[in-house]
């Protein structure tokens, strides 16, 4: 998904844990990679996921990533 209000540069390295529930930054302004709560009023919700395997995974922190929650490059367009 794309936003204006992306914050994020750059993708965070988080540690997930496989099958787990996660909720994704869509809107870019949390700058963690999970949703804060810091996109109430730009219209954009988190987006829930559920971890595929366990292990570092380098999550958009951008909001323009085409294969989110997961960073595709994006970010240096
Ligand atoms: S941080 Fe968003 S695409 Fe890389």
């Amino acid at each position: 998904m794309d936003s204006s209000n992306n914050v994020g540069k750059a993708p965070v390295a988080v540690e997930l844990e496989e099958g787990k529930a996660y909720a994704w930054c869509a809107c870019g302004k949390s700058g963690t990679g999970f949703c804060n709560g810091s996109h109430k009023g730009s219209g954009i919700g988190p987006k829930m996921f559920n971890a595929a395997k366990s292990g570092v995974s380098y999550i958009c922190a951008c909001g323009k990533s085409k294969n989110s929650p997961y960073c595709d490059g994006s970010h240096k367009a």
